[in-house]
């Protein structure tokens, strides 16, 4: 999609040559600055009783004396907050997504069009417009809209216009993650996702290794290979590496878990809703999409994006309950349950990261169904032992709309975690088990400065609306972004 800004002077509605205009109306009078036709026939629409101003209210107008886009679409937001106009122009969108609009302007009027807000409206338009096809080409064609106009005020319109961008490139990157996740599990393979984040990689000039089981086995990653061994599929380790400033810089580093099932292994998983396990490389789709909108971005740092991808299957090769594996680390690990195979990959793709000499290290996992009873699907899970990085995160989340929510990693949660065959057990038990799998990682980060986000309820919808959501692309985005300042 493409995104615009142009600033918006008086009669501008009259001259505007768009598909479609949606005006986001902020508040519960109408602004006096609206151009005075297109006032007129919202207030005759009000009147008819087409249309309340109150959140989340929504008319559609044709052919509005004044104004030249032959559609008008009146959105009503509850106030200027960037959230509060993304919610009401994903609204007005919703209602122009299925008609013949190409090109649409956008309009907020009763609050300033900041960057935020610019922002908030690229990735409600992304999101509207996104439509799985790989697999069902059948589905119904894409909406047409291509191309977005922002109105801005004079003295709005630089920050409109970078806040556009950034939302065009989160955009980008939240598209790339939804449909690498979306794809099933026989496409979405190991080896279909390093050839994928390599296509990426070479189109925005990114540098890509992919590691084989011949090099991991070399590295010693017994416990990501422990994993792998159940599958015929082989396992890839893809490292990306986008440079913005000079070598020597400290890079931060990203981690995605990247299991394309998740059957459970030989401790199986019930079958209803096991479907769902092929989004178990939400991670691993995030720090792809992520470089790739960092790649648009251009920030002057470094940054490092490392997958481990295989699946975790049962088989006569597959790890059993019971079996005791060596990490990268040295630490060996007696696995309880083969289905907490997340914390078993990361581990030694944490221990990998350790020779980047990383300025901070951020692992993104769909990695606890604990972590989606405790906070359900409007937070991620986020965890660091450093106050300072958590900070960034929660910042992020924010800025980005893409918010987390920070939980403990109290050493008393580590008690569960003791075995009497090995440094470690993978489990810890039920109660807290979205933290005693922190607590897991954390025994792998001494060297690191460390956070982990457990995005099993933020990374997928399930139900009639079964599919990736691109988080948290925008928080890892906004969260790169602020460390080049
Ligand atoms: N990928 C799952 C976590 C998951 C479950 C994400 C449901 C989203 C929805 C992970 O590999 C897993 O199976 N975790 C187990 C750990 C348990 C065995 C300690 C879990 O959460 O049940
Ligand atoms: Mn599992
Ligand atoms: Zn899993």
């Amino acid at each position: 999609m493409d995104f615009q800004t142009q600033v918006m002077a008086p009669g501008a509605t009259a001259k505007l040559a768009a598909d479609a205009l949606l005006l986001v109306i902020v508040g519960d009078t109408l602004p006096a600055t609206l151009d005075a036709p297109l006032a007129t026939s919202v207030t005759e629409a009000i009147k008819q009783g087409d249309l309340a101003l109150k959140p989340g209210k929504c008319t559609y107008l044709r052919q509005v004396p004044g104004v030249k886009a032959p559609r008008v679409v009146v959105a009503v937001a509850k106030d200027g907050s960037a959230r509060a106009v993304q919610a009401a122009g994903a609204a007005g969108i919703a209602v122009v997504k299925g008609l013949g609009v190409k090109h649409l302007a956008v309009l907020v009027a009763g609050a300033t069009t900041g960057a935020a807000q610019a922002e908030a409206l690229a990735t409600a338009a992304a999101d509207a417009v996104y439509t799985y096809r790989t697999t069902k080409p059948s589905a119904a064609a894409a909406p047409l809209l291509a191309k977005l106009t922002l109105l801005a005020a004079k003295a709005d319109a630089v920050a409109a216009a970078t806040g556009l961008a950034r939302g065009a490139a989160i955009a980008e990157g939240v598209t790339l993650a939804r449909e690498l996740a979306n794809r099933p599990g026989n496409h979405c393979t190991p080896t279909l996702l390093a050839a994928e984040a390599r296509k990426m990689a070479r189109a925005q000039g990114l540098r890509i290794e992919v590691l084989d089981r011949r090099q991991l086995e070399a590295l010693g990653m017994g416990s990501f290979l422990a994993v792998a061994q159940g599958s015929d599929e082989p396992p890839k380790f893809i490292v990306m590496h986008y440079q913005g400033a000079a070598k020597t810089v400290a890079p931060l580093v990203l981690v995605g878990k990247g299991i394309t099932f998740d059957s459970g292994g030989i401790s199986l998983k019930p079958g209803e809703g096991m479907d769902e396990m092929k989004f178990d490389m939400g991670g691993a789709a995030s720090v792809v999409g992520t470089l790739r909108a960092v790649a648009q971005l251009k920030p002057k740092l470094n940054v490092i994006g490392v997958i481990a991808a295989c699946e975790n299957m049962p088989s006569g090769r597959a790890l059993k309950p019971g079996d005791v594996v060596t990490s990268m680390s040295g630490q060996t690990i007696e696995v309880l349950n083969t289905d907490a195979e997340g914390r078993l990959i990361l581990c030694d793709a944490l221990t990998y990261v350790e020779r980047f000499k990383p300025a901070a290290v951020v692992d993104i996992a769909t990695l606890t169904g604990a972590c989606v009873v405790a906070l359900g699907a409007v937070h991620s899970g986020m965890f660091s032992p450093d106050d300072a990085l958590a900070a960034e995160l929660l910042a992020a989340g924010h800025a980005a709309l893409d918010t987390c929510w920070r939980l403990p990693l109290d050493d008393a949660y580590d008690e569960g975690l003791k075995s009497n065959f090995a440094d470690m057990a993978n489990i810890g038990g039920r109660p807290g088990g979205a933290i005693t799998a922190a607590m897991f990682l954390k025994r792998f980060t001494a060297k690191l400065r460390w956070a982990h986000l457990d995005i099993a309820a933020t990374a997928w919808k399930s139900g009639a609306a079964k599919g990736a959501t691109g988080r948290p692309v925008g928080l890892l985005t906004h969260w790169v972004m602020a460390q080049a300042k």
